[in-house]
This record gives C-alpha cells, structure tokens and sequence, in this order.
C-alpha cells in the first residue's frame, strides 16, 4: 500500500509500533521496521540521552529500514533533559520523531533542519488542528479506546477520525483500537493514511517484556480496561488487576481531593516491575480494549504480514464484491 504516511517516513507498510514504556526498546522497534512498518524506541524509557544514544546504535545493528523515536513532553515541574534527547536523536541520525504530551513547538526548527518528520500524537480534532498549524508533518489520531492517555474528550475513533479528516490537510493515522487488516482497511476508509498500534505490538514474540504481560493481554476481553486519574486530569486506560481496584477505591473515597500523592504506591515506577519482572499486580499499566481482539502471540513479521494480507483480501474481494454493476 502507498500513502501519504508511507511517502513520509519511506516505509513499505502504513502501520507504526507507537511508543510505549519499558516496551519500545530496540528489539521491538527493529522488528517493526524490519517487517516493513515503522518502529519505535521510546525515548524516556532510557533514563538519559547517553542512553537513548546507545540504544539508537542498537537499533542501528539490529536494522538497516527506518525507525523512530518517541518522545513524551511530561507535565511535570521537574522535566527530563530535552534538550539532551534532542540531540541524542539528531546525532543518532534519526529521521523520525513520534512527539506525545505537550506542544513539541519548541523543538521543531532544530527537528526540521535536520530533515526529521515529526508526528505529534492527539487526542481531539483541536490539538490535532494546532500541531497541523505549527509545523508538525503529520499526527496520530488517538480515540477513547486507546491504551495509554485518552485526554478528557472521550470521543471513539468512529467519530473523532473522520472529523479529523474533515478539518486536517496533513496526513493522519488512526490510533487506539488497532489490532488487524480489519482495522487498518475501516482507519483508511475514515480518512486516516495507515494506523499506530500499541497493545497489539506488546503481545508478539519480539517484545521484550515478561511472558506474564503477553498472556495477560491475550486473556483479557474488550471489558477488562479500566481509566484512572480522570479526577488528576491525566486519565490513564489501564488492565484491571488489583493494584487498580484499590486504586479506583482510593479515587472513590477522596473524590475531588485526591492528590497525585495519594495513588503514587500504585502508578509511580511500576513499570520495570511489571514488564520485566512479569509482576501483574504491582501496579497501573497502559492496555487499550482492544485486548478483546488479541488471540495469540505472532512473530512481528506474522503479525504485519496477516494484517496486509487481510486489508488488500477486504478491500480486493469482500468490499469489491459488494459494489453491485
Ligand atoms: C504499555 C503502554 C505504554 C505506553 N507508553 C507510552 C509512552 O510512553 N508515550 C506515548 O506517547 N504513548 C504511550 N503509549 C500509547 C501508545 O503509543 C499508543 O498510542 C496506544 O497504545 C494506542 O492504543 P492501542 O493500545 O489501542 O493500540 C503506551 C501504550 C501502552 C499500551
């Protein structure tokens, strides 16, 4: 398939791994783009720029297609070293940038000078509007049902991509819910260039994370998601599991004031224990519903072939056939 989105990042397929915590390490990312996609190494999971510089050269050994980098702009007072991971990345040669959170404004000139796309990730046709106007090449749409941040709109992907494509004039893909040829043909048709996936990406061979964490997501259903720290206005959608039922418990019984204090045994550096230690319970994880849609742990390149496979099959021969002379 060609798009605008394959045009710009020069991949063969139209379908990015997006960052992910203690998930987008080298491994995954190089898999991703070795299949064809674009990979993701999540920049703030390398503590610092020195060590998101040698997992870049990781990457590098690991594949020779294009890959990117993601980097969150965190609303938090004490902020990592930006401009360190800035040049981390330039210096990496990397030519991709998946920017999340805050407005990445500030560090486009010097992204562009050194010929790096920048897709900013939304949540609303607003944001989506604002990093079309400041110069970002192109943004992944993110509805309600994602893994991760949602924002506070709470609009589904049935509505929010094709308003997205009302109102945007540079490329967008579809993300949240993403998980098969399925999703990537009905994305397209909702005016979206290819799709972002998250979840779906954990629960393959080459992630590399703890077996526990694969099987929790193939045995989950489309109900067992659950948003957090709406009240903080940072909601989160996360896998049920305990630390989130008290979690949620402490969330009803403070109401309005719950401070972020309250819940930090629960969502603070509770990742490494979870993805690597295979520790489910230790606390709040990023898994989007589309859970519901994972059945199995394919290799990368099963994955991205099946989902090819299966959108050119809707599009060639089900769709086609449906169009009566
Ligand atoms: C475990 C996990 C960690 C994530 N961490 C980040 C992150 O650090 N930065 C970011 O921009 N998005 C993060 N995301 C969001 C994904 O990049 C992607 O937008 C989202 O998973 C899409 O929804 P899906 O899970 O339904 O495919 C994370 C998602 C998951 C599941």
């Amino acid at each position: 398939m060609k798009t605008r989105i394959t045009e710009l990042f020069g991949i063969q397929h139209p379908i990015i791994q997006g960052g992910m915590h203690y998930v987008g390490f080298a491994e995954l990312a190089a898999a991703v783009s070795n299949a064809g996609g674009l990979g993701i190494i999540t920049g703030l999971t390398q503590r610092t720029p020195e060590l998101l510089a040698e997992e870049i050269r990781r990457c590098r050994e690991m594949t020779d297609k294009p890959f990117g980098v993601n980097l969150t702009f965190l609303p938090t007072v004490s902020s990592p070293d930006y401009p360190g991971y800035i040049k981390a990345i330039l210096d990496g040669g990397i030519k991709a940038v998946e920017t999340a959170g805050n407005n990445p404004q500030k560090w486009l000139p010097a992204l562009h000078e050194a010929g790096v796309k920048v897709i900013h990730k939304c949540t609303s046709v607003r944001h989506a509007l604002k990093a079309e106007s400041i110069g970002c090449d192109a943004v992944s749409v993110d509805g309600f049902e994602c893994g991760g941040h949602p924002g506070e709109d709470d609009v589904p992907n049935f509505i929010l991509l094709p308003r997205a494509a009302e109102e945007l004039k540079i490329p967008f893909v579809a993300s949240g819910g993403m998980a098969d040829g399925r999703s990537l043909v009905a994305a397209m048709a909702l005016g979206a260039e290819g799709m972002n996936m998250g979840t779906r990406f954990i629960a393959t061979k080459e992630a590399p994370v703890h077996e526990n964490v694969k099987r929790a997501i193939v045995e989950a259903s489309e109900l067992d998601t659950r948003l957090v720290m709406r009240s903080l206005r940072n909601t989160e959608r996360v896998l049920k599991n305990d630390a989130v039922d008290r979690l949620i418990q402490k969330e009803k019984d403070l109401g309005a004031n719950l401070k972020f204090e309250d819940i930090i045994e629960e969502v603070a550096g509770v990742y490494p224990k979870i993805m690597r230690e295979g520790a489910m319970d230790a606390g709040a994880w990023s898994c989007g519903m589309v859970a519901g849609l994972i059945h199995d742990v394919p290799t990368v390149k099963e994955l991205i072939d099946r989902i090819m496979a299966e959108a050119e099959a809707i599009i060639g021969q089900r769709l086609a056939r449906s169009i009566v002379a």
